[in-house]
Parts: structure tokens; C-alpha cells; sequence
């Protein structure tokens, strides 16, 4: 049946096959055998009964089932963007669409960067930053939702606005925000020089594919390196994003002030976005999970200051998101405490009623899903 791979109850997907019976760890107990298809029934009754832990499933891409779906994948593969949230302005949609559309042509050739290129991705660098020093709380709602259907595009705008966003409040200059900005548009730029079939694998990477992954930094850096009008700090940062501060990064393994500080901010920017959204081996943890995460991160791998900055300042549930919660029950977000933004107050309407939990007060109380 091929290749099997650990993953967290909670980034169970239907569709994927458990390669061992899934256990639980309090009772012993076996909840769903090996061989089993997960279905949506099976996640509704484990996460009725909150089990947790860990189970083991096997690779997707081995599945005939899945085979399929990537190859539906590839024929759609320029995606497109679900609805946008009423609440959210026409001229920041706008940004968000024509970004989209700008990257998409970018990524879909595999060709030579030209000037003109650069001066496109420049242009909605400039809108993107605009929008942001206006109402730093706007795009990263977009963000959050995952509104666009393809990773690759939706990963290099929503890193984009998270790294701008972040750099905004670092209270980097305004004209400083734009070009890091196209850094995080470019960032990924290199995986154009990857085969197609490992920057698209729904599974994790094999050993030897991650090595030939791990070059795509460099790919990016010589991709932008003799653009006449391309800055020096846009390249360091983008071939720079996945050096970690411990040196155990690639491809260059610098180490803590080596790093350019755009990199740092490209590298929470893209840890973040990674790990909250879905792919097909595993689902997206929630904005408290994934800020949880880059939290943890801090040890080794990303930069303390900026993790902070990041953790206190974005607005992980933006006010008016919808979501459910652990009870069961569904609300919007209404509004946060300064000190804990992951857990914002809620408002839940019923039968004319109006009842406001304050998560920072009920922790028992978990979201549990955002809807668009
Ligand atoms: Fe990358
Ligand atoms: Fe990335």
C-alpha cells in the first residue's frame, strides 16, 4: 500500500486511509480500525468525544482515490477565489483579486523573469502595502479565510500580507513595507525551478526530494539576481527564508545576525501560513494553533522579536469572523482583549438572544472551525 506517515487526530482528512487501528490513548481502546477510509461520520464522532493523540495513515498519493483527485487537481489548476466576506471593503477585494490574478500568470510560465514582470508584482506590491498601512487588520482577514483554491499562489500573497503586515508593525517606513512586500510575493519564486511533481506532491516529501527542494532559495537568487532593477535586501530576503537561527537552515546554514531581518520576517510569515492551511496529506491547524506553533518556534528555528510581534499584534480571528465553537455553538468574533488575541470575545445569536463569550475567561471554551 506504500508509504505510511504520523499525523495529529485533529489533521484527519476524509479520504485518507488509517495504516494502524487509531486507538484511544486514555481507554486503549480500538475507535476505528486499520484499512479504514476515513469519513466525514468518523471525524464527526472523534471530535464529538475530543479524542487526541496521534494516528498513522498512509501516504495519499498511493491511493488510487487520490490519484484521481490529483490528477482533477492538475487540469484546475489555476484555482480561483471563494466569495469574500461581505464586511470587507470593495477596493481592498480588489487588491486581493487583481494580486491573484497577477501571480497566477507569474507562476503558471515557467519562464524568464523580465522587467515588466517586476514592475506587475512591484505594482501590487505598492496596492497590497498601501492597504495594509490604511488598516493593518483588513487583507490578513482575507488571509485567514484562505480564500484562494491553489497553494501556490494563495501561499506567496498570503505570506506577503502576513510579512507586510508584520513589518508594519516592527514600524518599518512605508516604502520599505512595498518591498518587502514583493519579497513575499517573490519568495517562492525558485520553486519554478523545481519539477512540478515534488513542488505539487499531496504527501510529504521523500528524503531525496526534499534535498532537491531545499535548493529552491538558491533558484530564487539567480532567478532575481541580475534584474537591473531589483533590490539587494528583496534577494537576501529571498533566498534567505529558510535559514533558521541555530544555523540548521538552508541552503547557506547562516546563523542568527547573519540572517537578513526581512528573511526573518518572510521565514514567521511562511511557517504561519504553512501550517493553517490545508493540504491534501493533512489539515490546516486553526490561527491559535498555528500562532501556538510558531510560538514554539522560537527555539532554534525563528527569531524571538519578531515572533513576539507577530503573536501580540495580528489579528488571528478578525472581528466579524464566523466560527464554532467546542459547545457546539456558532458566533462571530466581536472583539479582543489587547493581552490574549488568540482568544477573542464572541457573540452568538439565538432565537432574538444575544449571549458574548469571552474566551479569555472560559478556557474550556475552543474554536474549533472558521467559516468563510
Ligand atoms: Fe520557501
Ligand atoms: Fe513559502
Amino acid at each position: 500500500m506504500g508509504k505510511t506517515f504520523t499525523i495529529n487526530i485533529n489533521q484527519l482528512l476524509p479520504g485518507l486511509m488509517l495504516a494502524e487501528d487509531l486507538i484511544d490513548c486514555k481507554t486503549g481502546q480500538v475507535l476505528i480500525p486499520s484499512e479504514t477510509v476515513i469519513k466525514e461520520k468518523h471525524l464527526e464522532r472523534l471530535s464529538h468525544f475530543h479524542v487526541s493523540g496521534t494516528c498513522v495513515v498512509f501516504d495519499p498519493s498511493y491511493s488510487v482515490k487520490q490519484q484521481e483527485t490529483i490528477i482533477d487537481g492538475y487540469k484546475d489548476s489555476t484555482g480561483g477565489i471563494k466569495p469574500l466576506p461581505e464586511l470587507i471593503n470593495e477596493r481592498t477585494k480588489r487588491v486581493y483579486k487583481e494580486t491573484y490574478e497577477v501571480i497566477k500568470n507569474f507562476f503558471k510560465k515557467d519562464k524568464t523573469i523580465t522587467e515588466k514582470d517586476l514592475h506587475e508584482i512591484k505594482e501590487v506590491a505598492n496596492n497590497i502595502s498601501e492597504e495594509i498601512v490604511r488598516d493593518p487588520y483588513v487583507l490578513p482577514q482575507i488571509a485567514v479565510l484562505k480564500a484562494i483554491d491553489n497553494y501556490t499562489f494563495s501561499h506567496s500573497i498570503h505570506v506577503a500580507i502576513y510579512a507586510t503586515t508584520l513589518a508594519r508593525f516592527l514600524e518599518y517606513p512605508a516604502a520599505k513595507l512595498k518591498e518587502i512586500c514583493s519579497a513575499g510575493l517573490l519568495h517562492d519564486i525558485g520553486k519554478m525551478d523545481i519539477p512540478r511533481e515534488i513542488v505539487d506532491k499531496p504527501a510529504p516529501l521523500t528524503d531525496l526530494e526534499f534535498k532537491i527542494m531545499k535548493k529552491h532559495p538558491w533558484y530564487g537568487l539567480e532567478r532575481l539576481k541580475n534584474l537591473k532593477y531589483m533590490s539587494k535586501d528583496i534577494i537576501s530576503a529571498v533566498s534567505q527564508h529558510h535559514e533558521k537561527e541555530n544555523g540548521t537552515g538552508y541552503y547557506q546554514g547562516l546563523k542568527g545576525a547573519e540572517i537578513h531581518p526581512w528573511a526573518k520576517i518572510l521565514a514567521v510569515a511562511d511557517v504561519y501560513d504553512a501550517i493553517t492551511t490545508d493540504r491534501v496529506y493533512r489539515k490546516a491547524l486553526l490561527p491559535h494553533e498555528g500562532a501556538e506553533i510558531v510560538m514554539g518556534s522560537c527555539i532554534g528555528h525563528l527569531d524571538y522579536e519578531k515572533v513576539k510581534v507577530f503573536t501580540r499584534e495580528m489579528s488571528f480571528y478578525p472581528v466579524g469572523t464566523k466560527v464554532s465553537l467546542s459547545t457546539g455553538e456558532i458566533g462571530r468574533v466581536l472583539s479582543h482583549h489587547s493581552t490574549s488575541p488568540l482568544r477573542p470575545l464572541i457573540t452568538i445569536k439565538k432565537d432574538r438572544m444575544e449571549k458574548i463569550v469571552d474566551l479569555s475567561k472560559k478556557h474550556t471554551v475552543l474554536i474549533t472551525q472558521i467559516f468563510n
